[in-house]
């Protein structure tokens, strides 16, 4: 399959068409931003880990029923997915208290939760992807219905699958931000899980293993993502 011309470049991936109209490659770039892009940078082979490491979880997640656009991986940057359109939502699940939830509700990081929370943020660059529900998407006809309702139950069974797939591999799933598009007229999930999309803290120490450790500079940034991937692919 040859690479068309770009159809989109984000912060951290290319999308480009190819001769089959149905199908894009997703190429990953090193590049990082923090804080809607403020904070600049690059992460050597972070595009190697997230390509790889997604491919693995997508796969893993279609044999539990979880329909997503992975096709097939073409190289250790490039991957053959379904040419979806990206419901503008950026989906949230936290298990544990971290980050914008901890902030804005003045809770101590690392606070478990009493119950998961599911947030979604209005993915849109411009207005710095504001927090926004049900409601909101539905007003704004961001989404319908039934693609709401279908997009809740993946994120909640991604929650389910993914938490006991990385504390096997001595990790904490504390929260993460997945997208979902829509292909053939069905809700499936989309873009990528990666240390840059999941937080993950080392089971034994508490050790942050992604990607807070390029937004907070905490250091040993290229090693961590290294170790993830090793550990993603027992
Ligand atoms: P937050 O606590 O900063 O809202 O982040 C929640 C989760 O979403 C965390 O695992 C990191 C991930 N995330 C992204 O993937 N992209 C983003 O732009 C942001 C802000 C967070």
């Amino acid at each position: 399959m040859k690479k068309l011309e770009q159809m989109y470049e984000g912060k951290a991936k290319k999308v480009f068409k190819t001769d089959d109209p149905k199908l894009y490659i997703v190429d990953y770039k090193d590049d990082a931003t923090a804080f809607n892009g403020e904070k600049k940078g690059s992460i050597a082979d972070k595009g190697v880990v997230n390509n790889i490491m997604s491919d693995i979880i997508f796969q893993m997640l279609e044999t539990k029923g979880i329909p997503t656009h992975f096709v097939e991986k073409l190289s250790d940057r490039e991957t053959l997915v379904k040419a979806v359109t990206i419901l503008p939502l950026e989906v949230i699940i936290r298990n544990v208290a971290a980050g914008s939830f901890s902030k804005r509700y003045g809770v101590e990081e690392g606070k478990a939760l009493a119950r998961t929370v599911l947030e979604f943020s209005y993915k849109n660059d411009d207005l710095g992807d504001p927090l926004i529900n049900d409601d909101h998407i539905l007003a704004l006809e961001l989404a319908t219905e039934e693609q709401l309702a279908t997009v809740r139950k993946y994120a909640y069974q991604v929650n389910e699958e993914l938490k006991p797939f990385f504390l096997e591999r001595g990790l904490k799933l504390i929260d993460f931000k997945i997208e979902f598009g829509l292909y053939d007229g069905s809700v499936i999930l989309a873009d990528e899980i990666s240390p840059d999309t999941c937080r993950l803290w080392d089971v034994n120490t508490n050790e942050k293993m992604d990607k807070d450790r390029f937004r907070r500079d905490l250091g040993n940034v290229e090693e961590t993502y290294q170790n993830v991937l090793q550990r993603v692919k027992k």
